[in-house]
């Protein structure tokens, strides 16, 4: 059969997205270019906020429509965190789905394939138990082919319980892999051509695989483990909880050559009573401190931040708080999201939920300094040097773009080949992207 999956949400995601593909392409199947080209489609959903709820809903009427024509042999496969949520939504608002599957059991799906086309049932099949760990590629999977640039799942779920956050219901509690198991799916990777790998977790920081020496192995010691493999050209991770950056992951910044120097580091808030509600487990001044202590070290690091505005009671002075520490903390790019209630939550219970209104206005006033001050990080690099991993093909013809060191955007019109690194020294900055010239 042809399949096409349609990847919704995060990093962690892809990655599951990628290993449906190795699954299915090693039991035969092909892979389709669009879903009205295939006869099983995937769609592997996220339950972050609202919004992406409704659009799944959405295009599941869309592909149901396609069901139709094609009659008995086509499956839909719901997959990733709202089956693992919203089951019972999904059975009563789209019965026509025939798989449903939790983000651990997506290894399953060539067998509940072959299954459902043997039997010609149409009961729908569902797989949603913690089966924490199954699904990671063993030494010997097959792993279909790559880009230059992959991510790789190293610790899964999370036991912090942030009040609004519905990951610990869908992905459920802690999980790392071994040293061993992610040491070689890199080898793997880099065999296919890998340059940069992107270590993934909920919380990298609370990583505790068995290491090399069977016993518990910290998220900085796996660092240095990696640093050595051969043909590995770049290091990055996320995501980090501030409250467990400690002077181990700084003196890795400083001394591991191929870990890039940006730093997603998702401070949420900038009111100490809003991160108390939040259950985030640190301060403004603790989350500073970490900064700085990160910078001492690596004075270069280009930070990222995620930020929630419109969070229950977050009055107009915490969110002036918000701009005040993003003025001085300075960082080079960063996401901003409305506050989206998830049943189950904590916070979705809480008193004094802020208007739609606001919550707009408060975006709108964040997004504009964070723009600003994104632009401002860019035009510091004009005439300077940057290292850059060419990935796709740029906008214009003949360009090729990438992203450098930095995580920034990065643009050259010619002299230089795809999956390659080069040292380019930027001529311009347009808006959220870098142009510039390939030096020898
Ligand atoms: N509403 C809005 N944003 C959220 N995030 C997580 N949960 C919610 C929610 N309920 C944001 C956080 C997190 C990012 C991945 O998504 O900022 O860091
Ligand atoms: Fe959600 Fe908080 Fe866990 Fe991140 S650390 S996944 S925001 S509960």
């Amino acid at each position: 059969m042809r399949f096409f999956i349609k990847n919704y949400g995060c990093q962690m995601n892809s990655y599951d997205s990628q290993r449906i593909t190795d699954i299915l392409a090693h039991a035969g199947h092909e892979i389709a270019n669009s879903s009205e080209a295939a006869n099983i489609v995937v769609l592997n959903t996220c339950s972050i906020r609202e919004k992406v709820d409704e659009k799944i809903f959405s295009d599941l009427g869309r592909i149901r429509e396609m069901k139709k024509e094609y009659a008995k042999d086509f499956i839909i496969v719901v997959a990733g965190c709202m089956a693992q949520t919203r089951s019972s939504d999904i059975l009563r608002r789209a019965p026509y789905v025939d798989v449903i599957l939790g983000p651990h059991n997506i290894h399953q799906l060539a067998k509940i394939i072959d299954k459902i086309v043997n039997s010609k049932s149409s009961d729908v099949v569902m797989s949603t138990a913690a089966n924490v760990g199954s699904k990671f590629p063993q030494s010997s999977d097959m792993l279909f082919e790559r880009g230059v640039s992959e991510f790789i799942t190293i610790q899964e779920g999370c036991n912090n319980f942030c009040s609004y956050c519905i990951v610990p219901y869908t992905r459920g509690r802690e999980f790392s892999r071994s040293v061993l198991d992610i040491r070689t799916e890199i080898k793997n990777l880099v065999s296919l051509g890998v340059k940069e790998i992107t270590l993934l977790g909920q919380n990298v920081n609370s990583y505790e695989g068995v290491g090399l020496d069977g016993k518990r192995c910290s998220f900085s010691r796996l660092l240095f483990e990696l640093a050595n493999i051969s043909g590995l050209k770049r290091l990055c991770y996320m995501t980090s909880n501030p409250k467990d950056v400690n002077l181990d992951i700084a003196i890795a910044h400083k001394e591991i050559k191929i870990l890039t120097p940006s730093l997603h580091l998702p401070v949420q808030s900038g009111s100490d009573s809003v991160l108390k509600r939040m259950n985030r487990r640190y301060t403004t001044d603790e989350y500073a401190r970490r900064v700085e202590m990160l910078r001492a070290h690596r004075p270069d690091l280009a930070l990222s931040s995620d930020f929630i505005v419109g969070f229950p009671g977050e009055s107009d002075a915490d969110f002036q708080q918000t701009l005040e520490l993003v003025k001085n903390i300075g960082y080079a790019q960063a996401y901003s999201f409305k506050y989206s209630p998830r049943k189950g939550t904590a916070a979705a219970q809480m008193d004094n939920q802020i208007p739609e209104n606001v919550k707009s206005e408060r975006l709108r006033t964040l997004q504009n300094l964070l723009d600003n001050q994104q632009s401002r990080f860019n035009q510091n690099f004009i005439g300077q040097h940057v290292n850059v991993l060419f990935t796709k093909k740029g906008k214009h013809e003949k360009q090729l773009t990438g992203r450098s060191e930095y995580s920034q955007s990065v643009s050259v019109a010619t002299g230089v080949a795809m999956g390659t690194i080069a040292k380019v020294k930027i001529t311009e900055v347009a808006s959220h992207s870098l142009i510039g010239v390939v030096v020898p």
